[in-house]
C-alpha cells in the first residue's frame, strides 16, 4: 500500500522494493565479476597445469574436500601469479564451487555446468515459493535490516528512523492485531465509499463514481491501478524525460488464468477466497456469492479486454504517445486533466500539452465501453474487493490462515513466512529511503560500491570495443549508440 504508484502486474523485479533492487543489482554485479575472476582462475591454472602437464585440480579438490595436491602459489615462485587470494576471493570461489557440477562438460550444457550442484541441492522452504541465488542473499539482507528495525529508538534518531522502527513494532505487536480484529480496516473500507456486499441495502449507490474512487484510493494509500494503470516512468524514446504512462489494469489473478473463467481450478479458488475474506469480514455468505459472483465477471471481462503477455513484448506496438488533448479527444468519457492532477502530487502541475504514453489504446475504449453498462454496485463490489483484499496481509489470524490456504493452492507455499521477515518486508518496503539510510551506514562498505562501479565501467568499454566490429548495424546508429 505505499503511495508510490509505479507498480504494474507486478513480476518479481517490481515487488522488490528500491533498495532491495539497488542491492540486487550491486549483488549481480559482484557475482558477474566473481563468475568472471572463477573463468580467469580457471583460465590462468589450465595454463598452468598445461605447461607442467598436469591435469586440472578438480572441484572437490580446490574447495580443500579430498586431498588431491593442488598446484600452490608460493610467494617464493618466480612466476607469481596476480591472483586475489584475500579470504573474501576464496569465500566467494568456494560458493561457485559449491553450485557448479564439474563433471558437465560446459560445451554440452553450461548451464548445468556452472549451476547444476544448486539445482541439485537446493531444498525450497515451506514459507518459500522458490529459491534462487538472489532469494538466499535476500534471506542475508533481511536479517540486516531486522537488526537496523529491531534497535529501540533513540533520541538521536531522526523522524523517518523513528516512523521505520514504530512500523515495524506495531506489526510485531501480534497481540494489538489480534485485539483490534478487522475493525481498522472496516472504517477504511468505509472511508472508500463502504463495500456493497458488507452494506446491503445502506449502500449508497448515487454517490459512487468510479473515477472519485480512484482518486480516494489514492489518498489512503490504496492501488490506484484496478480499473486503469497509472504510472509515470522514464519515456522510452528519451531517457531524460519523464511520462505519464497508462496501461491496463494490475489484475489480483494474472490474465491468463482469470480468462479461463470459473470452470479453472485456480480462478474457482481465488473465488473461494474472495467469498470467504468477505464472510470474514462480516458478510452474508450467500449475499457475498452472489454479489461477489458479478464481480469476479467484470474483473474477468477487463483480464478478457487485456492485451495478452505475448502480445505485449513488443515494446513498439505499447509506446503511443498522446497529448493531453488527443487523450481527451480519443477518450471522451473519462476527465483525464482531473483525473491525473487527483493522482499526481500536489507540487507537479501538468502541461496542457503534456505527454502521456498510452500502452494498450484498445483497452481504454473497451474500459469506457464496459463502465457505461456496469451498474455502479458491480464496479464498487470490485474496487473495494481489491482494497479488502490487499488489506488481509495486516490482519488476525483468521484472515491470513484464509490466505494462506488459498496461496497454497496458487503456489504450494504451505507455512506463513516467520512475522519478523514480514514486518521487517512491510517497514523497509514503505519507508525504503530510511531503511535504506540506515542499512547504509551500518552495513555498506564503500569499497563495494567502488568495485561495482569499476566493473560496470569495463564492461561498458568492451561493449563498445565490440560495437565497433558488428556487422549487423549500421554506422549511423553505431555512432548513436556509442555516445
Ligand atoms: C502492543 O501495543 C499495546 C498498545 O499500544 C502496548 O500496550 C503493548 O505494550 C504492545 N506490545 C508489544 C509487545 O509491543
Ligand atoms: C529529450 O528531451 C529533452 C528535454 O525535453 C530535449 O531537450 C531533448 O532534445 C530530447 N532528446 C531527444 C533525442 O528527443
Ligand atoms: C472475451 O471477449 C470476446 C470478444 O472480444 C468474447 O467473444 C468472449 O466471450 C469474451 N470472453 C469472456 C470470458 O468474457
Ligand atoms: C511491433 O509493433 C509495431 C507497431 O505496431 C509494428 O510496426 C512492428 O512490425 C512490430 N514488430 C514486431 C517485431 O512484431
Amino acid at each position: 500500500m505505499s503511495n508510490t504508484t509505479i507498480i504494474k502486474n507486478p513480476t518479481w523485479w517490481r515487488r522488490r522494493t528500491m533498495l532491495e533492487r539497488g542491492l540486487t543489482v550491486i549483488t549481480a554485479v559482484a557475482f558477474l565479476a566473481c563468475v568472471l575472476l572463477a573463468c580467469a582462475l580457471s583460465t590462468i591454472l589450465l595454463r598452468e597445469s598445461e605447461r607442467k602437464g598436469e591435469k586440472m585440480p578438480s572441484a572437490e579438490a580446490s574447495v580443500g574436500e579430498k586431498t588431491e595436491s593442488i598446484p600452490t602459489q608460493g610467494p617464493g615462485r618466480k612466476d607469481d601469479l596476480d591472483l586475489c587470494l584475500t579470504p573474501g576471493c576464496v569465500a566467494t570461489a568456494n560458493s561457485i564451487l559449491q553450485n557448479m557440477d564439474r563433471k558437465v562438460d560446459p560445451c554440452d550444457n553450461f548451464y548445468e555446468f556452472a549451476c547444476g550442484k544448486f539445482v541439485e541441492e537446493s531444498r525450497i522452504p515451506d514459507d518459500k515459493s522458490s529459491l534462487t541465488t538472489f532469494s538466499v542473499i535476500n534471506d542475508k539482507l533481511q536479517e540486516q535490516l531486522r537488526d537496523i528495525l529491531d534497535q529501540p529508538i533513540s533520541d538521536h534518531d531522526i523522524k523517518p528512523f523513528v516512523y521505520a522502527k514504530n512500523l515495524y513494532k506495531s506489526c510485531m505487536n501480534k497481540t494489538l492485531i489480534e485485539e483490534k480484529g478487522a475493525k481498522p480496516v472496516l472504517s477504511i473500507l468505509k472511508e472508500l465509499g463502504g463495500w456493497p456486499v458488507l452494506e446491503g441495502s445502506d449502500w449508497n449507490e448515487a454517490e459512487w463514481d468510479w473515477k472519485k474512487s480512484v482518486y480516494t484510493f489514492r489518498e489512503k494509500g490504496f492501488s490506484v491501478d484496478y480499473f486503469l494503470d497509472f504510472s509515470v516512468g522514464v519515456d522510452l524514446k528519451n531517457s531524460t524525460v519523464r511520462v505519464i504512462d497508462l496501461d491496463q489494469a494490475t489484475l489480483a489473478m494474472s490474465r491468463e488464468y482469470l480468462v479461463k473463467g470459473l470452470s479453472d481450478k485456480l480462478v474457482a479458488a481465488y473465488f473461494d477466497y474472495m467469498v470467504d475474506i468477505a464472510v470474514l469480514y462480516g458478510a452474508d455468505k450467500n449475499v457475498a456469492k452472489t454479489e461477489l459472483r458479478k464481480s469476479l465477471d467484470f474483473e474477468i471481462s477487463l483480464a478478457n479486454m487485456s492485451l495478452p503477455l505475448e502480445e505485449r513484448r513488443n515494446a513498439t506496438k505499447l509506446y503511443n504517445p498522446m497529448t493531453l488533448p488527443e487523450l481527451q479527444q480519443k477518450f471522451p468519457s473519462i476527465p483525464w486533466t482531473e483525473y491525473f492532477t487527483n493522482l499526481l502530487p500536489d507540487k507537479i502541475k501538468l502541461r496542457h500539452d503534456e505527454f502521456v504514453i498510452v500502452n494498450v489504446p484498445t483497452y481504454i475504449h473497451k474500459l469506457e465501453a464496459l463502465m457505461s453498462n456496469t451498474p455502479k454496485r458491480v464496479q464498487a463490489n470490485y474496487a473495494l474487493w481489491r482494497a479488502a483484499g490487499a488489506s488481509v496481509s495486516y490482519l488476525s489470524d483468521n484472515f491470513r490462515r484464509r490466505q494462506l490456504e488459498y496461496s497454497t493452492v496458487l503456489s504450494g507455499r504451505t507455512e506463513i513466512e516467520a512475522r519478523w521477515k514480514e514486518c521487517t518486508d512491510v517497514a523497509s518496503g514503505s519507508l525504503s529511503l530510511a531503511v535504506g539510510s540506515q542499512y547504509v551506514r551500518k552495513f555498506f562498505k564503500e569499497d563495494a560500491k567502488k568495485n561495482a562501479e569499476e566493473l560496470v565501467l569495463r564492461v561498458r568499454k568492451e561493449m563498445y570495443k565490440i560495437l565497433e566490429h558488428v556487422d549487423w548495424m549500421d554506422e549511423k546508429n553505431k555512432g548513436c549508440c556509442s555516445r
